[in-house]
């Protein structure tokens, strides 16, 4: 056996090469969330992007994509970390320069995923992003087809179940994501076996984040409602658990669910002071607009920086400190799961204006 251990141990893999089990412990991954473009060719109703009407689209100049591809090197380099890259827009297919910035990414051997639409995708474009080194593209589905192309565009949702087994053809994983609201919650465990029947490799969910929280008059979905929904899910996940789907628990009240079900339990060996799991907001993830904002989170009005400052000060700087304290959680603070929890504080944000508020959806009694 071969150990390769580095200074921040997260990912522990083990590959059988010639029968031997080898043992890489890596370094910990830091995640940049990268809109590169604004254009689009949906206007989704519940976008972030385009929440604000009189939206000027934007397009990160080439200069300035290969000046932050130095800059998030330098920094993943500062932090010992590794980079990995969510390349997306609006569709990042649609900037002029896509296919020289996936040049330019490959040729550093930074690993990256892909986040996008349908619309542009084809058996040789798909084999071409694999070749440049896409590990995953993720496409986004709302609902079944009656909801989800109310919420982006007619004939959206077929179009996107034919891109699915186009992109596994090329080598590429295809992921689906789907922001869970109060208009599409009912239709989502049917919509699973939608997505188990297309092979899709990896699903997961978030949920709505309102765009501004003064005009927002509820809290959404009621707790007890959203703990059944997250009920439902997993008894689909149980039936398809052979299925070559993977569910990525990525929504930050699974881990309180399966908390109360047994599934998962507080290690012993964990002590009081360490962040274990929940939001990596101010841990191990940077989003980067196409304006050249840099955000702690894209989902809510998060704004540290720009793309030209030094990205490693920015992120110890005190813009990001803000989103780091712990202790200031007022629900979570007195609860057992706060270094593994926190629920969503994007969802937070989007219904009281304060990162720090209690998660609208944590139905547990603290
Ligand atoms: C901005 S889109 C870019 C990629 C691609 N255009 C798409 O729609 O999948 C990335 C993800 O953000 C989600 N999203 C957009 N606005 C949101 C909001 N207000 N709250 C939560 N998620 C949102 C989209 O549904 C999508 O899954
Ligand atoms: S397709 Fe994606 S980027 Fe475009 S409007 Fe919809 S959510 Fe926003
Ligand atoms: S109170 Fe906070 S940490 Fe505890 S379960 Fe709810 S969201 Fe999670």
């Amino acid at each position: 056996m071969f150990y390769l251990i580095c200074k921040y141990k997260q990912i522990i893999t083990n590959y059988p090469i010639f029968g031997v089990e080898i043992f890489v412990i890596m370094k910990k991954y830091f995640a940049f969330q990268w809109h590169i473009t604004d254009q689009c060719d949906q206007r989704c109703r519940h976008c972030y992007i385009f929440a604000d009407r009189n939206h000027k689209i934007c397009e990160t100049k080439w200069q300035n994509l290969t000046q932050t591809l130095d800059n998030i090197v330098d920094m993943s380099h500062r932090m010992n970390r590794l980079p990995y890259l969510y390349i997306t827009g609006g569709d990042p297919i649609l900037h002029p320069r896509f296919w020289d910035l996936l040049q330019l990414i490959h040729s550093k051997y930074i690993p990256f995923t892909l986040m996008g639409n349908p619309f542009h995708l084809d058996l040789d474009v798909c084999e071409k992003m694999y070749s440049l080194g896409c590990q995953k593209y993720q496409l986004s589905l709302d609902g079944l087809r009656h909801t989800h192309d109310h919420f982006r565009k007619s004939g959206s949702f077929d179009l996107t179940l034919q891109k699915i087994p186009i992109i596994k053809a090329s080598g590429i994983r295809c992921s689906i994501m789907t922001t869970v609201s109060e208009d599409n919650i009912a239709e989502i465990p049917d919509l699973i076996d939608v997505i188990v029947e297309n092979k899709v490799d990896v699903w997961s969910f978030a949920r709505y984040c309102p765009t501004d929280y003064k005009s927002v008059n509820n809290q959404g979905i009621a707790p007890l409602a959203y703990r059944d929904f997250l009920d439902k899910c997993w008894a689909k996940f149980t039936k398809y658990k052979d299925s070559k789907t993977t569910f990525n628990l990525k929504e930050h009240l699974w881990t309180l669910y399966l908390y109360e079900e047994g599934w998962w339990k507080i290690p012993q060996s964990a002590d009081t002071y360490t962040i274990y799991g929940g939001c990596h907001c101010g841990d191990c993830h940077f989003t980067i607009t196409a304006d050249g904002r840099l955000m702690a989170c894209r989902r809510f009005d998060s704004d540290v920086g720009s793309y030209d400052q030094n990205m490693y000060e920015v992120f110890y700087g005190k813009k990001m400190n803000y989103y780091r304290q712990y202790d200031q959680f007022e629900k979570c603070q007195r609860c057992e799961l706060l270094r593994f929890c926190r629920g969503c504080p994007a969802v937070s944000y989007g219904y009281s204006g304060s990162y720090y508020a209690p998660d609208p959806q944590c139905w547990k009694a603290v």
